[in-house]
């Protein structure tokens, strides 16, 4: 069974991860760093009675970018109003949204970095003054107009850092970069998690399914799902350590938490490529996926871990790659 445990996900998903979200700083686990600033920016922002300064949160998908939106505006006592950097398509699009917030909202713009350029350009002022200036009509009847604007706080989300242009990165005050969680932290997730789906995990099955999530809760809730599955049919409904081991082995998720994806990565580079270095362009079209999909999803948790190495001229696979999948390896190549 060769489920991408590491793909976006379907509607179904999306209604368990609403369920599943923390709502404010309290039950949001790991991240200490992130979430102490933040706290301590929101309080101040409420004690001066002002908005919160603008937030880009950085981080790959699933390691709680969105919750983080929603706990912002939790936390501040404000209303959130969501869209994302695909959905608006022109300068018109945002003037609408930016048209119906009110003083104090949070406007989250879920993948900020693929905001057309042209809409990206309305931010600016709107970010750092509260207005817009924009051009109605075509030809000789066209008129700029003036629009105030309520103070807001934009919360930006992207899975890259490089992807953002300098103008718009400089309007944030506050950037946050998310790490990947701890296997403490995940492991708390797991048990939260659990007690929500009201599943019986054992400790050392919740630990085990922490240390295979690649270091992402949406990884782990996912994973925490399917066992439960081999629970009931193949047990008596009690997620334990042997049935988690028999799940993951069955899921494709190996002892270092890498998936059929990640595997098929560092098989191409080494069957193909000796290794590399190549391009990252090729091994996604090896693999058939998209690169983007690679390079923010796959890539970061694979370098993260030693098994892949940046060079000026490509993608390298280490010796921990080739010792962990059983192949040879030899220096001169
Ligand atoms: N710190 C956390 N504590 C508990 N659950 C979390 C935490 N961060 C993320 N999750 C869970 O992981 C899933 C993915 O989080 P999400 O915010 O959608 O990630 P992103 O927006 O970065 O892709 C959600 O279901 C959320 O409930
Ligand atoms: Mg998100």
């Amino acid at each position: 069974m060769n489920e991408n445990l590491s793909a976006q996900s379907f509607d179904d998903e999306l209604a368990t991860e609403k369920s599943l979200r923390p709502q404010f700083f309290s039950q949001y686990i790991g991240q200490e760093k992130v979430k102490s600033q933040l706290e301590i920016f929101i309080k101040a922002a409420k004690m001066r009675e002002e908005v919160l300064d603008h937030v880009l949160l950085f981080g790959p998908p699933g390691l709680g970018k969105t919750t983080m939106a929603f706990v912002i505006a939790n936390e501040l006592g404000v209303n959130i109003k969501q869209t994302s950097g695909p959905a608006i398509e022109k300068p018109g699009d945002l003037v609408a949204i930016l048209n119906e917030l009110t003083p104090g909202d949070v406007l989250f713009i879920d993948e900020i970095h693929r905001l057309p350029m042209n809409v990206e350009e309305i931010l600016y002022s709107a970010m750092e003054d509260f207005y817009i200036d924009i051009m109605l009509g075509t030809g000789d009847g066209s008129r700029s107009v003036h629009l105030e604007l309520p103070p807001f706080t934009l919360v930006g989300a992207t899975t890259r850092a490089g992807m953002l242009s300098n103008p718009l990165r400089a309007r944030f005050g506050i950037s946050a970069h998310m790490e990947y969680y701890l296997e403490q932290d995940l492991e708390e997730i797991v048990k939260r998690t659990a007690e929500i789906f009201e599943v019986e995990v054992v400790d050392d099955a919740a630990l085990e399914i922490a240390l295979r999530s690649r270091g992402t809760p949406r990884i782990a809730n996912r994973l925490l799902k399917r066992v439960r599955d081999f629970a009931q049919i193949m047990g008596d409904g009690t997620v334990n350590r042997a049935i988690t081991g028999q799940a993951l082995q069955i899921l494709d998720v190996d002892n270092e938490g890498l998936d059929y994806i990640d595997q098929k990565i560092l098989k191409t580079m080494i069957e193909m490529y000796h290794g590399g270095p190549v391009g990252l362009s090729t091994i996604a079209v090896n693999i058939s996926e998209d690169r983007e999909t690679v390079e923010d999803m796959y890539e970061p948790y694979l370098i993260q871990k030693g098994f892949i190495v940046r060079t000026k001229q490509g993608r390298k696979a280490t010796a921990k790659a080739y010792e962990h999948l059983g192949y040879a390896y030899s220096e001169e190549k």
